[in-house]
């Protein structure tokens, strides 16, 4: 990551972590860009005294928050969030996300869909006209059906491949113990068709589309200024 990239994951994090009061009840993201958040977020709890509580979205998030001293909470306790806040691989133009370079996505969507706001932090990178053309698509799988929905990502025109760990060898396991398929499309022209198609794959547990969620946008220049977009 450049130091202006780096910069502009900051200045979100940062923005984030400034709308945030005590009482509130929140999803913790998980990447790069989260992790500036949970430092930001913990400065002020530790400055300002701020009360707040975290739902992590994986056991990295969770020893982030931890080491940074936010009090975590699980939605079993907490199940309506004020706010939470994640990073992203790809945002288009009406909002829709593709998320889990960290093969966090299906807890950071199970999080995110307990939030009452939803706060995408990206930087310039991110934003994209057409979904798909930078990034692929993670879904995670149970690893017996990955021949059978490797097979239907083709039939929706991806090249799916398994991902695979590194200093590990095989397959990437998830925070659920499932493996993740990186689909590579062109570009994904219907993301509500793909939606339906994987989530009525029998073994795909969820994938990184995140579809009508984000209620807010933070966009970090280089600069260190940020663009707020809400829906
Ligand atoms: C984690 O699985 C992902 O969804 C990340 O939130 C996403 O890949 C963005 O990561 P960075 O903030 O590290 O770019």
């Amino acid at each position: 990551m450049s130091e202006l990239q780096k910069a502009a994951k900051r200045a979100v994090g940062e923005h984030v972590a400034s709308m945030i009061h005590s009482g509130m009840k929140l999803g913790l993201g998980t990447g790069s860009t989260a992790a500036l958040a949970i430092e930001a977020l913990g400065r002020r709890i530790k400055e300002e005294g701020l009360e707040v509580c975290g739902v992590p979205t994986s056991f990295a998030s969770e020893r982030l928050a931890r080491e940074y001293g936010i009090p975590l909470s699980t939605l079993d306790i907490t199940p309506v969030l004020d706010l939470a806040f994640d990073g992203a691989d790809e945002v288009d133009p009406h909002l829709v996300v593709i998320k889990g370079r960290g093969a966090a996505q299906t807890r950071e969507k199970i999080v995110a869909a307990a939030a009452k706001r939803f706060v995408v932090l990206v930087d310039e990178s991110k934003m994209v006209e057409r979904l798909g053309t930078k990034m692929p698509l993670p879904v995670e799988i149970v690893p017996m059906a990955a021949a059978p929905v490797m097979n239907v990502l083709r039939s929706l025109g991806a090249q799916p491949e398994i991902r695979m760990g590194m200093r590990k060898d095989g397959p990437v396991v998830s925070d659920q113990g499932l493996w993740i398929i990186d689909a590579m499309f062109d570009e994904i022209t219907d993301p509500e068709h793909v939606n339906n198609v994987l989530l009525n794959t029998p073994g795909v547990l969820d994938h990184g589309l995140f579809i009508g969620m984000a209620t807010d946008v933070l966009i970090g220049k280089s600069d260190g200024s940020v663009q707020h977009i809400s829906k």
